[in-house]
């Protein structure tokens, strides 16, 4: 699970846009996900593009998938895009936010035409069905 920049900030970050729940929670709620999936999930937030994309080839040979909430760099990486396009693991890209719903600029996602899929708009919850998408995936499940 990576997170991308201001994920930090969860809970005190624009509550009326992405809730009271802190990344911690969040972990909270995925792991629990993840132990009724028999799986194992490391926890990952930067809000540094390079260390993303150094996480992400990590993850290609240390992981069987990558659930990415990518930030902002979501309108704007093309590394990110090049470093998701590069690796054979399936990446499901989430948000908290309907970014469909808020300004013009963020309609313009540069990650998914190379992500698996997406799940966004749910709060955390994006995240535990992520997970859920990531493993169906990792396990060899089709779309
Ligand atoms: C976000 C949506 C992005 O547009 C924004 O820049 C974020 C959070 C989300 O989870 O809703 O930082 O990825």
């Amino acid at each position: 699970m990576l997170s991308g920049p201001n994920l930090n900030l969860l809970g005190e970050r624009e509550p009326e846009v992405y809730g009271h729940h802190t990344l911690a929670d969040v972990e909270r709620m995925v792991r629990e996900k993840a132990e009724e999936l028999g799986v194992e999930v490391r926890f990952v937030q930067s809000n540094h593009e390079g260390v993303m994309l150094d996480e992400l080839h990590r993850a290609r040979l240390e992981c069987d998938a990558v659930v990415l909430n990518p930030g902002a760099f979501t309108h704007t990486s093309i590394a990110l895009r090049d470093a998701i396009a590069a690796i054979r693991i399936p990446v499901v890209e989430v948000h908290l936010s309907n970014v469909h719903a808020r300004e013009a600029f963020r309609r313009r996602m540069v990650l998914a035409p190379v992500v698996r899929g997406q799940v966004l708009g749910l709060g955390p919850y994006s995240y535990v069905l992520g997970l859920e998408a990531a493993v169906h995936l990792a396990r060899g499940g089709s779309r």
